[in-house]
């Protein structure tokens, strides 16, 4: 098992935070999907952007909340969802027409995971970010299942 599938690291700056994303990128296995889990202004943003960089995306991450999905190509494409402002409901997350989007080989990686319905119960990895006394990052790192066709969205 990869050392960065079960850990828990300290980043104290935004830099650390993209580095350790640059790191677990070149690890990911193919059609991983990622929990972002943490508060307003944590740093997983800037994590997805580590990631892209990882896999050799040279676009500049923003965050989703206009668009809800961001999709960036490179041998893999990265699929980004901040789930902000949908509402966890089955018909809100069908809306998003996934299906259509996640072909193999893909990373799937969802900031405010909790508004994506069945994304918990699902995914592959959960992120966990939060903040220290002195400003610093802790980022959790959680293989939680294996990546699987049907992982997500599931099949009805
Ligand atoms: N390890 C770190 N230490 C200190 N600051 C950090 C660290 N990682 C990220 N930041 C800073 O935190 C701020 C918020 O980052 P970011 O936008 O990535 O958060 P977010 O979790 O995506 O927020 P939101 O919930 O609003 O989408 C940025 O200014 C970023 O530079
Ligand atoms: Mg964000």
């Amino acid at each position: 098992m990869s050392q960065l599938f079960d850990v828990e690291i300290i980043c104290k700056t935004e830099k650390d935070t993209q580095n350790l994303a640059v790191d677990l990128a070149k690890l990911l296995p193919r059609n991983s999907s990622i929990a972002l889990i943490g508060d307003l202004g944590m740093g997983k943003t800037t994590f997805v952007g580590g990631l892209a960089h990882g896999l050799g995306i040279l676009d500049t991450v923003r965050s989703p909340s206009f668009n809800i999905l961001n999709i960036y190509s490179s041998n893999v494409s990265l699929l980004h969802i901040d789930a902000f402002r949908l509402d966890g409901s089955e018909q809100a997350t069908e809306a998003l027409m996934l299906n259509d989007f996640l072909v193999p080989p893909y990373h799937l990686v969802v900031e405010w995971p909790e508004r994506l319905y069945n994304f918990l119960e699902t995914c592959t990895f959960k992120i966990i970010f939060s903040m220290n006394s002195d400003f610093s990052r802790t980022i959790c790192i959680r293989r939680v299942r294996q990546p699987s066709r049907s992982t997500f969205p599931q099949e009805h």
